[in-house]
């Protein structure tokens, strides 16, 4: 299905000559000789940290090399990946080599370069070459990332387009804010197939998104074969909302998610709801139920009607049984027990289920994320809460989130009715829910997570996410749809240094990004607030 939107038509003159001046370069020629316009250095989402522009610019040509150090296995798949990125719209060989040879696209592993972190990188360009340094896989990968940006955005598409393709001259020096950078897709409420899921994390990818949060069990489907419940996925993920035929991911179909997340450098973070929406597993598991009766399936979207029966052992085998062979599946650090809208559960046994949940996750050596109801238990050492209030949340329950982060819990931020990308972006948006308000792109990017809750240390805010919950959503351009542009400003949030934080400047360089998403594919929302490009 194709979504309608917006194009601005009047703003989109104005495009190439705003872009041109955020970097002090010129964009190239106008698109009426149809020669591709080379982005200045800069014109990348998320903003980077250090940009200087000048000098000549690289042209990439038949004959260029992608040239990665060869003691590193990484930085040879990293680079066979930027070739598969590059070749079929040039239609250049682009051979991946370690002859060690100057010029080119050269692939760097610098262990010794300390101050470029975890996922940090420069590129510098050239006449002569691309040089990308990083100290780790996971920078050049990033590093990848905006060397794709500098380059025409036609590059992006499957068949092969006119070039020239140049990149412009000058040094990019960048690491991240946050280390957690997340989006979250819902695969309870709609189930989405692994290909679906894969192609949402190549798109994630594109903008430094290193978090894939997927929602595996709600009310309405449990989506992760458990081989001690087996009924929990053939059962319980047999439907979704509206009563279609759901699904599920057996293992072999779970790890090819995680092998192609870790390939793109993104970490999955697996989440059970508990104790709350869990009406799947107590429709495939009578003895889970304190009645001792399953009810039906669930095909509607209301919340906060299930409950785990907290007093009885046998939940505790099945928190067990289900967090043992997650953990046991799960190569990132984090395992996310939901813990949200517990309104079937009673404060008291809700408090008694969090601890032994939460115990569980340490006993199979994973750090616990909640959602930030968990700060009205008692949240273990090291555990996360993801916040996910509004403006209007009660001070009573920002204080409570606030006094767990004073005592060392650290912070995810998903403010609701700034990056829940299930929310309408106008009352006329076609999918998509409202009950946090409207949320048109300037608002999803313009707050700051380190200055976001009244009486939160900015030292504990590990990141942001934005989660996409699919009661409405069920394909891969809904998906896109709410998503894009929305994750982009999330992912600039999760990675750029506030001082460039700048929404007039954001939508000139987010406006850079439409032909790039549109030769990707991506059917995203044409903001009016956005100067598109119309060419
Ligand atoms: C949530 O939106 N219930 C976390």
């Amino acid at each position: 299905m194709r979504l309608p939107g917006t194009l601005p038509r009047l703003f989109g003159s104005l495009l190439l000559v705003a872009a041109a001046g955020i970097a002090g370069i010129g964009a190239g020629a106008a698109p009426a000789d149809l020669t591709p316009t080379v982005p200045p250095l800069g014109q990348v989402v998320p903003a980077p940290a250090s940009v200087q522009a000048g000098g000549a610019p690289y042209t990439l040509t038949p004959s260029t090399r992608i040239r990665v150090d060869g003691h590193s296995p990484e930085a040879r798949r990293i680079g066979t990946y930027l070739a598969g990125l590059l070749r079929p719209s040039t239609g250049y060989a682009l051979p991946v080599t370690d002859d060690h040879l100057p010029g080119g696209i050269q692939l760097r592993l610098r262990p010794s370069e300390q101050g470029l972190g975890d996922e940090g990188y420069r590129l510098q360009s050239s006449r002569g070459s691309v040089t990308l340094t990083a100290r780790r896989p996971a920078g050049l990968f990033r590093a990848v990332q905006t060397l794709r940006q500098l380059l025409p955005a036609s590059v992006e598409k499957d068949t092969r387009q006119k070039g020239p393709w140049k990149i412009a001259g000058g040094t990019i020096t960048d690491t991240p804010r946050y280390g957690y950078r997340g989006a979250m897709l819902d695969v309870s409420r709609h189930f989405f197939t692994v290909g679906q899921v894969k192609r949402y994390i190549d798109q994630l990818a594109l903008y430094k998104i290193n978090k894939l949060h997927l929602h595996l069990s709600d009310d309405q489907g449990w989506r992760i074969a458990i081989d001690s419940l087996p009924r929990l996925a053939t059962y319980g993920g047999s439907t979704q909302v509206g009563g279609g035929p759901g699904g599920y991911y057996t293992k072999k179909d779970y790890k090819e998610i995680l092998g192609y997340a870790a390939s793109r450098y993104l970490e999955v973070v697996p989440e059970i709801d508990m104790p709350g929406h869990t009406n799947a597993a107590l429709a495939s598991y009578a003895e889970l139920n304190c009645s001792g009766i399953a009810p039906p399936l669930y095909t509607g979207t209301d919340v906060g009607f299930s409950s785990l029966c907290v007093p009885k052992a046998v939940t505790y085998d099945f928190v067990d049984d289900v967090v043992r062979e997650l953990a046991a599946l799960t190569p990132g650090r984090y395992l996310h027990i939901g813990g949200d809208e517990a309104h079937s559960t009673s404060h008291a046994d809700y408090v008694a289920f969090m601890d032994k949940a939460q115990a569980a996750v340490g006993k199979y050596g994973k750090t616990v994320v909640g959602w930030h109801q968990l700060t009205g238990a008692s949240p273990v050492a090291g555990a996360v809460a993801q916040y996910w209030g509004l403006d209007d949340t009660s001070d009573a329950e920002k204080a409570q989130v606030a006094k767990a982060a004073q005592n060392g819990t650290k912070l995810i931020l998903s403010p609701a009715d700034r990056v829940y990308l299930d929310m309408k972006y106008t009352k006329d948006t076609p999918l998509g829910l409202d009950w946090a308000g409207l949320v048109e792109v300037d608002r999803s990017y313009d707050w700051d997570p380190g200055a976001y809750l009244p009486g939160v240390p900015a030292s504990v805010v590990a990141g942001v996410e934005a989660p996409l919950w699919s009661e409405t959503i069920s394909t891969s351009d809904h998906i896109e749809f709410m998503a894009f542009p929305r994750v982009l400003g999330v992912a600039e949030l999760g990675w750029s240094p506030a001082s460039t934080h700048d929404w007039e400047q954001y939508r000139v360089r987010l406006a850079a990004q439409g032909p790039r998403m549109a030769a990707l594919g991506i059917d995203y929302y044409r903001s009016p607030k956005v100067p598109w490009p119309t060419g």
